[in-house]
């Protein structure tokens, strides 16, 4: 089989880095254009983009030549790691001529046709790209959630499926490279944890969810109607949201039955054998001093979410850790995984 040819957009940016190293040897996909700012355009990739990443951009990559992000691009599939200051206006010209964009930016992500896709989770929220459709005449875009919520709903759906969530706290510990490059200056973040992240964070952490694990009928989304409290901190780690949990269930479970059900989770992606779904899409960790970031990001190649210390809470009944690789699960990763579905779906245009 032919790989599907696909474009990215904000290539050079720190997520655009990621979707590229991800998308290197792709079974399916292969990167054939590659956009970004008026800064880059012009330039061949290799010298428009700073690579922050190991090791160096892909031959196939480093050698294309960069362009705006208005196109014409001759990939139907469009990966976006935009700047949310243009990703919005530029991401519904894009699916107005027919692209399937799959971003990872926040500007369409509650939009009340676009699907804030999770493929272990919601995969029955694509049905909205039918209703998107009429509105666009063939194009369309899937979002992916912001990199905390990513970790936090997928540890959540299981929980919410068995014992239904109706209330969460959250407290984040978030990396350093959530903030792209270069981020928070080194003399704020070292031997210090700064108690605000900018850009909406708790607003986001707190609505996500809700979207995402709430239902679609006749094609409108229905939220969940649970409530979440998040309060944010930038720590220095480099990769690896961590967040200590405290979930409320309607129907009570003790750590054991939790565990159970959360180490049990499978979705789709795992049915349908995708490329770039992990095995286990969580893993549930006993040690008492696990997860932790250095040490369990990368477990399932990043795409896997990292749970432990499962307890007994004495204020809303049970808490956990839970641990996500923020630019890989929580961004790249989980949008080519949507990608994935949507080419296992035939829903690719
Ligand atoms: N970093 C993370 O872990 C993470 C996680 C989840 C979601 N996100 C979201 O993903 C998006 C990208 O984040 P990032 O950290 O990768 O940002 P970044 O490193 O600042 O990269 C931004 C990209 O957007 C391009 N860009 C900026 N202004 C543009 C313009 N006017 N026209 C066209 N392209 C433009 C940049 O191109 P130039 O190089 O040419 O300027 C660059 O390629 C954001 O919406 C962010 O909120 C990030």
């Amino acid at each position: 089989m032919s790989k599907i040819p696909v474009g990215i957009l904000g290539a050079t940016g720190a997520v655009g880095q990621r979707f590229i190293q991800l998308l290197a040897d792709h079974p399916w996909f292969e990167v054939v254009e590659v956009a970004a700012s008026d800064r880059s355009a012009g330039k061949a990739y290799r010298e428009a983009c700073t690579w922050r990443l190991a090791g160096a951009p892909p031959e196939s990559v480093a050698g294309l030549g960069v362009t705006t992000c208005d196109g014409p691009f001759r990939s139907k599939l469009l990966f976006s790691g935009l700047d949310s200051s243009v990703a919005g206006e530029v991401e519904t010209a894009l699916a107005g001529k027919g692209h399937a964009v799959v971003s990872n930016s926040r500007n369409h992500r509650m939009d009340a046709d676009v699907p804030l896709l999770i493929p272990e989770v919601n995969p029955d929220h694509l049905e909205a790209i039918a209703v998107q459709r009429k509105r666009t005449g063939g194009g369309y875009i899937v979002t992916n959630p912001n990199c905390s919520v990513v970790g936090l709903a997928m540890a959540l759906a299981p929980l919410h499926r068995a014992f239904g969530v109706e209330a969460v706290g959250v407290v984040t510990l978030q990396a350093l490279s959530g903030a792209g490059h270069p981020g928070v200056a080194s003399m704020d973040i070292a031997d210090n944890v700064i108690p605000f992240i900018g850009g909406g964070e708790e607003e986001k952490i707190e609505s996500e969810p809700c979207k995402i694990l709430g239902a679609l009928r006749d094609g409108a989304f229905a939220p969940a109607g649970m409530t979440i409290s998040a309060s944010v901190h930038r720590v220095d780690v480099t990769d690896g949201h961590t967040m200590a949990c405290f979930v409320r269930l309607q129907r009570k479970a003790g750590p054991e039955e939790a565990a159970r059900v959360l180490a049990a989770f499978r979705g789709e992606p795992q049915e349908r054998k995708l490329p770039s779904a992990p095995e286990r899409p969580i893993e549930v960790l006993t040690a008492n001093d696990r997860p932790q970031p250095r040490l369990d990001r990368d477990r399932g190649k990043g795409m896997t979410v990292s749970v432990g210390r499962i307890r007994s809470d004495a204020l809303l009944g049970l808490r956990f850790e839970a641990l996500v690789h923020n630019t890989i699960r929580g961004a790249a990763g989980v949008a080519i995984l949507n990608a994935e579905l949507l080419q296992a779906r035939g829903l690719l245009p």
